[in-house]
């Protein structure tokens, strides 16, 4: 009967992220708020129908006393999420420390933070002490909760060492690493002192997951360079062993956002908007407050667009949803800052007594809100300088059912969509990339960054995870040299 049972009941898979899906705020000794956490991790992984999923991660909190950690454990219980308790120092040096300020900035090309280089060079071995110390937490978190037979589903470059601490405690546990973020050119991982430790790591999975096919090769490369390993068309070999190694292009779960339009309190949101805004074009950011997100350039560009164009001064605001995150960190700390000032202008300069171009949230909205919002966008704006993949791209579309509104991508977020535009049935009404070589191409603006897509209907994203994953090939770096055939 039992056996039975199992054959029916779905296969378990415990997802394993630094954040849980939802985190949590204090209201008292044993009593906990939960909200959902925000980012592209938790609206990918949402969708997971396939499985019977436990998730694995800190709530967000620090919970010192036990009668807290007892309280939060089952209110999370209910959420099918399992906590691992971190305290502040650990929280520093781990994701303030190791995590953001050096694997992020690194893995986004933007280097080690300038004024603050001196300190982080310094506190750099501590930082790794404590990551190697968290990683451990987690696989202890894992091993209490496993049970034969599970996938453990290891999430992003805040758990590098998860699958290796979790092979050492048992070698029979199916392991998989997934990441969000790019994984750079060996170029620019190599000049990390922890560079050869962190692929050792990673390549104790069974299967490692990129993005795209250009960070799996990236990673295929600097585990040849660095570890002198051998790359083969399905992964990394070392001693006969294989690490599969693959693109999977993460997508959205665009039924729900499909369905949430629908909904009456989603339509009376929609009327809300239309009255609020009527009359003028909205544009739309919906962002982490993050400095890869090229949030500055955007309302730059705005305000650029603004002063060159007079007319529109009361026919168009920009709606920038600007969620705060790792507020700790002093890098995130002065983009704050730098927004605020630059909004604060703009609005200064051309604002009237009864209007402004820029409503500016420094928080996140309710997801009903958030659907009504895409649903009444007329150009989104997605302008990262670099990503992982930008999920808000999709989000927009799946909500613009019964609009023809335009997306604007920087190339930085576009890795996957400029691809698959020409891959799934799409409506397509312009595309054109700014480059010199097309001056027949009249639009606004010149930046040569920017890529504009239009089209009209909203769905075309429902096939994009299939899609996708049918282009995911093996990453073997070719090593006939040759040339560009075009
Ligand atoms: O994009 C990388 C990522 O780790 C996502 O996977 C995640 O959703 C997001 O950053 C959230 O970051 P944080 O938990 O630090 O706010």
């Amino acid at each position: 009967r039992e056996r039975q049972d199992r054959r029916h009941s779905k296969q378990r898979l415990l997802v394993v992220a630094n954040r849980l899906p939802v985190s949590a705020v204090r209201k008292g000794e044993a009593c906990w708020q939960l909200e959902v956490s925000v980012g592209g991790l938790v609206s990918a992984l949402l969708g997971i129908t396939e499985f019977e999923t436990r998730w694995v991660g800190w709530a967000g909190v620090n919970v010192p006393d036990e009668i807290g950690r007892k309280s939060l454990t089952e209110s999370l219980a209910a959420k099918r999420c399992i906590p691992v308790f971190l305290d502040e120092d650990l929280v520093h040096l781990y994701y303030n420390g190791y995590c953001n300020n050096i694997l992020w900035p690194l893995f986004h090309y933007l280097g080690l933070p300038n004024e603050d280089w001196l300190a982080t060079i310094c506190s750099f071995q501590s930082q790794f002490d404590a990551y190697k110390k968290a990683n451990q937490m987690f696989a202890d978190v894992v091993k209490e909760h496993y049970q034969e037979g599970d996938i453990v589903w290891c999430h992003d470059y805040h758990l590098m060492f998860l699958p290796k601490c979790l092979k050492e405690q048992n070698s029979n546990i199916k392991v998989g690493w997934f990441l969000h973020t790019p994984f750079p050119s060996s170029e620019i991982h190599r000049t990390m002192p922890s560079r050869s430790e962190l692929l050792t790591a990673v390549l104790a999975a069974d299967l490692v997951g990129f993005h795209t096919y250009d960070y799996a090769r990236h990673f295929v490369s600097a585990c040849t360079r660095i570890l002198g390993l051998e790359g083969t068309p399905d992964g990394v070999e070392d001693q006969g062993r294989l690490t599969r190694v693959a693109a999977f292009p993460i997508g959205i779960d665009s039924d729900r956002f499909l369905r949430a339009i629908q909904l009456p309190q989603v339509k009376n949101y929609i009327k809300e908007f239309e009255e609020r805004f009527g009359g003028r074009k909205v544009m739309l950011g919906v962002d982490r407050l993050d400095m890869i997100k090229g949030i500055p350039q955007k309302l730059l560009a705005f305000e650029k667009f603004l002063e060159e164009n007079p007319d529109w001064h009361d026919k168009v605001v920009l709606l920038q949803i600007a969620v705060p995150t790792r507020t700790d960190v002093p890098e995130y700390q002065k983009l704050t800052c730098q927004v605020h000032e630059i909004v604060g202008r703009i609005n200064g300069r051309f604002g009237t007594l009864t209007t402004v171009p820029i409503h500016h949230l420094d928080r996140s909205l309710d997801f009903h809100a958030l659907c009504a919002l895409y649903a009444i966008t007329d150009v989104a704006l997605v302008t990262s300088l670099r990503d992982g993949m930008n999920l808000v791209s999709y989000e927009f579309v799946a909500c613009q059912a019964s609009k023809k509104g335009v997306l604007i991508l920087s190339e930085g977020s576009s890795q996957e969509i400029d691809a698959l535009l020409f891959e799934v049935e799409v409506r397509f009404v312009l595309l054109c990339i700014f480059y010199p070589p097309r001056p027949h191409i009249q639009v606004g603006y010149k930046d040569p960054t920017l890529l504009f897509v239009g089209f009209g209907e909203g769905k075309i994203y429902t096939n994009m995870t299939s899609t996708a994953k049918s282009r995911a090939g093996p990453v073997y770096p070719t090593r006939s040299g040759g040339g560009v055939q075009g």
